[in-house]
């Protein structure tokens, strides 16, 4: 996909196909990304943002009766950001036409956990016996929690899960990397396991997904001048973005520090955004 982008720009091979995006959540990149892919692979793309508000569900209309509505419009697909967990399979569930999960609650985000792993695999050339840090919001957070099962799927895994008490990962992925043999080790503090790691994926808190005001301390799982002199040089720094001020993991004036690979992240969510799609409407 990436080499079809540089040499060709656009392709008509899916000029026949619409595609219909809809999104109850923000989305920046998830969003665009899926309609540039789109228009990359010359597919039409029609859709609303904010579908809370903008579509009927604002009048009480369902996710599965809006999903209907999709099918007898004979889309070829939809792309769908839920804000409830299990949204995703709620909607496949009625659905004939293929639904590609866009994040649903703080369930799951299959397409980031995709361009995560490509990014990574970039870089390393390999996923094998790569020690990943996950850090931040890892209750809340709906990237690590992809990311991880993804990672469950190599061998030699291993991860370190850096939160703050109160946010460290739930139950059902614990158990599922424990399943499939990935040695995890919990930390508060990224400071105690970035020196070891390959991968540091940074994270922000997941404010609105917080009950109540929280006090949110982000010292111990943000990236400082010290953390940074401690992490091994051939190793990279991810984040899936937006950063935030809840935390403030990877402050501005570490943007342009080699180590940090977040913009490639962002480009190789248009590749493989294109190659998800490329299967589905084949
Ligand atoms: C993430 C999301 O929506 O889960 N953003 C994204 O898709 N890159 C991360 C986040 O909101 O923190």
């Amino acid at each position: 996909m990436k080499r079809l982008v540089e040499v060709k720009g656009v392709s008509n091979q899916f000029s026949d196909k619409t595609v219909c995006l809809l999104f109850y959540e923000p989305s920046t990149r998830t969003r665009i990304s899926f309609q540039q892919a789109c228009i990359k692979l010359g597919a039409k793309v029609v859709g609303t943002e904010n579908a809370k508000e903008f579509s009927s569900a604002i009048k009480g209309e369902s996710l599965v009766d809006t999903i209907r509505v999709a099918n007898a419009l004979q889309f070829d697909c939809v792309v769908l950001r839920s804000d409830v967990d299990g949204g995703a399979f709620e909607a496949a569930e009625v659905s004939k036409i293929p639904i590609i999960n866009a994040g649903d609650g703080s369930g799951q985000h299959p397409t980031q956990a995709l361009l995560d792993l490509l990014t990574i695999y970039q870089h390393f050339k390999k996923i094998d016996n790569l020690k990943v840090a996950l850090v931040g919001d890892l209750k809340n957070g709906r990237t690590t929690r992809s990311l991880a099962y993804l990672l469950g799927k190599f061998k030699g895994v291993e991860v370190c899960l850096a939160a703050p008490d109160n946010l460290q990962m739930k139950d059902d992925i614990l158990e599922y990397l424990e399943r499939h043999n990935v040695k995890v080790s919990k930390v508060s503090k990224l400071a105690d396991c970035a020196g070891e790691v390959d991968v540091i994926y940074l994270t922000r808190a997941q404010k609105e997904r917080m009950k109540g005001k929280q006090k949110l301390n982000g010292q111990n799982v943000s990236i400082n001048e010290k953390v940074l002199e401690k992490i091994k040089p051939n190793s990279i720094i991810l984040h899936p973005l937006p950063r935030s001020d809840g935390f403030n993991e990877l402050p501005e004036r570490f943007t342009d520090d080699s180590r940090v690979h977040i913009f490639d992240q962002v480009e190789n969510g248009l590749y493989a955004r294109m190659a998800l799609l490329k299967m589905v409407l084949s």
